[in-house]
């Protein structure tokens, strides 16, 4: 079971409660800045945890099939069919694609059991909700799963766990149509 990581509470750190008025704002030998950030320095400038640090278990699905780099080419063959679908293309409100494809990476690396920056980040999925101000009908879920057909062939992943991400894709994407037609 991952639990999501909660930020470290310092409740030995009275610091960490003074008000910024008192710091001292000419560069003094104490500074609040600094004070705040100890023990949290390498985490926040460190390299990312490695999916051991961050709970991952070895044996899902995201592990298996070669964790983020497979995401991350997985997702990206996928986004470059959508920026050329006549279907899909106009219903995204945002002109850059790059931000829906990082939140679709991280939302699948998060279902199959990577870590879970997704809700961490965007609080809980609730992706038929998300999907509901987009008219999706069965010509757009059938453009959607033709596009991530042809991204699982790219990617190539044993034929297993292709098969079970497969039948997930199908039935999330039947699962997401709110309009007839
Ligand atoms: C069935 C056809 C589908 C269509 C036409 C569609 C279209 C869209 C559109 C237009 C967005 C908004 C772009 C944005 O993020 O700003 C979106 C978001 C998203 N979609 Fe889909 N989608 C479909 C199915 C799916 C499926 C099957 C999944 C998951 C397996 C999925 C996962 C997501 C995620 C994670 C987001 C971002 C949600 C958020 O955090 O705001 N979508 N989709």
């Amino acid at each position: 079971m991952v639990s999501p990581e909660r930020p470290q509470q310092r409740p030995d750190a009275p610091h960490a409660t003074l008000p910024e008025a008192a710091a001292p704002s000419d560069g003094g030998p104490i500074e609040l800045g600094g004070l705040r950030s100890v023990g949290k320095a390498a985490t926040v400038a460190g390299p990312a945890p490695t999916d051991a640090e961050a709970g991952v278990d070895p044996g899902s699905i995201y592990a298996q099939v070669g964790g983020e780099p497979t995401f991350r080419r997985l997702v990206a063959a996928f986004y470059a069919q959508v920026a050329e679908d006549p279907i899909m293309r106009p219903m995204y409100p945002e002109q850059d694609l790059g931000p829906a494809e990082d939140r679709l990476r991280l939302f699948l690396i998060q279902y199959f059991g990577g870590p879970t920056t997704y809700s961490q980040e965007r609080g809980h999925p609730r992706l038929r909700m998300r999907h509901i101000p987009f008219a999706i009908d069965s010509a757009a879920r059938d453009a959607w799963l033709r596009h991530m057909r042809l991204a699982l062939d790219e990617v190539q992943l044993p034929p297993m766990y292709e098969a079970m991400m497969w039948d997930y894709f199908e039935r999330a994407a039947t699962a997401m149509v709110n309009t007839a037609g």
